[in-house]
């Protein structure tokens, strides 16, 4: 699969968000080490606060199908999804708590990712390193000292 079919993917499951209260679509695509694709869309609700991001839905789902330790390539993509194509020229970067969601997989794989962060028109593509977006992170080993 190519970055371009990965990003397509993203942009794909970000027709799907259901996303009333912000209007603004996200979709995620991650690809196993095996070539397996899952997807994942933002999904609101009334209670704005408790809404669940695009990433954070398709871990979910990678961890049922093939485990976070066998995450291998990221995509997201975020725009307008209101039409028949997701649109918008500017991209989106994995929020706070994605990003710390994502490290823990980063742990379990036991690799650093490549995340390809799409515009919703997915003209604009940022490849951000996960150690770029959560530099110092607070993972599995900061709780080396725990009792
Ligand atoms: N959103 C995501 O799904 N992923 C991100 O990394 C950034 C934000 C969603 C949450 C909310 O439904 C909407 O985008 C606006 O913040």
């Amino acid at each position: 699969m190519t970055d371009a079919d990965l990003i397509a993917a993203a942009r794909a499951a970000a027709l799907k968000a259901y996303a009333p209260y912000s209007g603004y679509s996200v979709g995620c695509a991650i690809l196993s080490t095996d070539g397996e694709l899952v997807t994942g869309a933002n999904m609101e609700n009334a209670c704005y606060r408790l809404g669940i991001c695009a990433e954070q839905s398709a871990l979910t789902t990678a961890q049922h199908a093939f485990g976070l330790r066998n995450v291998a390539r990221i995509a997201v993509a975020g725009g307008n999804g209101a039409g028949d194509a997701l649109t918008g020229a500017q991209s989106v970067t994995p929020c706070g708590g994605c990003r710390q969601a994502l490290l823990e997989a980063s742990h379990l794989a036991g690799r650093d990712f490549e995340i390809l962060c799409a515009s919703g028109d997915g003209q604009k593509v940022e490849r951000l390193s996960l150690s770029t977006l959560i530099p110092h992170g607070f993972g599995p080993a900061s709780l080396a000292d725990a009792g």
